[in-house]
């Protein structure tokens, strides 16, 4: 029976529930001051103030004096394109001349050159260049992260991606959701005739990633020059048929009615969503789908921000993600994430500190296991080296993150992986 209590913290900062918030209800945050949580075999069993934990629950607990410090739910990052080889800096170059993201992507470059790296890289290089990130992440406070395939574009080639998240997630410590992403481009290959990729990934590359438990999640890059409305929705169908949850990458360089097309087929989230329509994110709304914002795209593409304001003021679940990517968005930084969400799209820290556990739980279908301090949740917790949580946007783009709880293990200390 392992036991840790956290005490003395300046404050214990957590939404509460079961599920995503919605809209304004984001705010509402339980903040403890001179808190302490107790943890007992990875999970957590009490949050109070320090002086009414019951002494006689402490023996035998490893005692974390967290004087100074903010103790938040683990963060977690909904939406990353974990596991790839290569790196694209020479794009991003061409980009900051002026070229358009779709452009290079016309004349064969974008994802098609992280699917040529990838497809050369063993499945060992991919493993251990995505757990050098993973341990970055964990550094940063997060302690789960979902990996989209996407950069194999054959059947082999995504079975070979989504084992690699799975192993990651195997071997610990942070959880790594795996999602299909199968239609993330068309490959060279297939350039000529779509439809023939289009049946490749239905017929079986679909089957076989469920039959094999690969991936609990299916999503699709509907976007001029990708898949189009009517391919994203026959891929979705599929994939729902056989068992997965489903997610869109919508309206994020144009209005490809993403969002319309995710309240349709009831996905679990939209993600991007910069250019939806409001009836598209009504739509959303009525159908409980969760919209998760990644305005490090925005800012690396130079694009404008989803409107977070208007999502969250008719009342949608919003989640925040990185979106880390070797194309869009080469960043999975946490601090600067904050940042672009508060100040560029004008979320309050609340909403922030909300969009980034209980709602991007509910984003990867895990609210009721994480994304809160409340007894019975896993405990994954991340204490932040400073005295109030306004700091983790006030002192924007620092790495605040001191210690970091896994399932109940000390998996960063002092700001050092253990
Ligand atoms: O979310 N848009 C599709 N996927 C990524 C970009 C992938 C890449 O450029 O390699 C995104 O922006
Ligand atoms: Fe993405």
């Amino acid at each position: 029976m392992k036991k840790i209590l956290i005490t003395n913290a300046s404050q214990i900062v957590t939404p509460i529930g079961l599920s995503g918030k919605p809209g304004m209800g984001m705010n509402d945050l339980t903040i403890i001051e001179d808190g302490c949580v107790l943890i007992q075999d990875g999970k957590i069993v009490k949050v109070c103030k320090s002086v009414d934990m019951d002494e006689s629950l402490l023996l035998d607990a490893q005692v974390i004096d967290a004087t100074g410090k903010i103790v938040l739910p683990g963060l977690i990052d909904a939406h990353t394109h974990l596991v790839f080889a290569g790196t694209r800096e020479d794009e991003f170059s061409m980009r900051m001349a002026g070229e358009s993201y779709i452009s290079i992507m016309e004349k064969g470059g974008g994802i098609q050159r992280s699917i040529d790296a990838t497809r050369l890289a063993t499945e060992k290089q991919l493993f251990d260049l995505a757990k050098m990130r993973l341990k970055n992440m964990a550094k940063m406070g997060v302690t789960t992260v979902e990996a989209k395939s996407g950069y194999g574009g054959s059947l082999e080639d995504e079975i070979k991606q989504c084992k690699v998240a799975r192993k990651l997630n195997d071997s610990g410590p942070i959880s790594v959701v795996s999602t299909l992403m199968a239609a993330h481009t068309i490959v060279r290959e297939y350039k000529s005739d779509p439809e023939k990729y289009v049946k490749l990934i239905i017929e079986e590359i679909i089957p076989r990633v469920a039959r094999e438990k690969l991936a609990e999640f299916c999503d699709v890059f509907l976007e001029k020059s990708a898949f189009n409305y009517a391919q994203a929705e026959r891929i979705l169908t599929a994939a729902k048929a056989h068992g997965f949850e489903l997610k869109i990458h919508a309206d994020e360089i144009s209005n490809g009615k993403g969002a319309h097309l995710a309240a349709k087929l009831n996905a679990i989230s939209a993600e991007h969503l910069l250019f939806s329509d409001h009836q598209g994110l009504e739509l959303m709304k009525e159908h409980h789908v969760t919209a998760v914002l990644l305005p490090l795209t925005a800012f690396s593409l130079r694009e404008p921000y989803a409107k977070a304001r208007e999502m969250i003021n008719k009342g949608l679940v919003v989640a925040l993600a990185s979106d880390f990517n070797p194309g869009s968005c080469y960043t999975y930084s946490m601090p600067m994430l904050m940042a672009a969400a508060c100040l560029s799209m004008h979320m309050s820290i609340e909403e922030v500190i909300t969009a980034l556990t209980l709602n991007a739980a509910a984003a990867i279908n895990r609210a009721h296991k994480i994304g809160s301090i409340e007894s019975g949740k896993d405990a994954d917790i991340a204490i932040f080296d400073c005295p109030n949580y306004a700091h983790l946007v006030y002192h924007m783009g620092i790495n605040q993150a001191h210690t970091v709880i896994k399932k109940g293990e000390i998996i960063v200390r002092n700001g050092e992986i253990v």
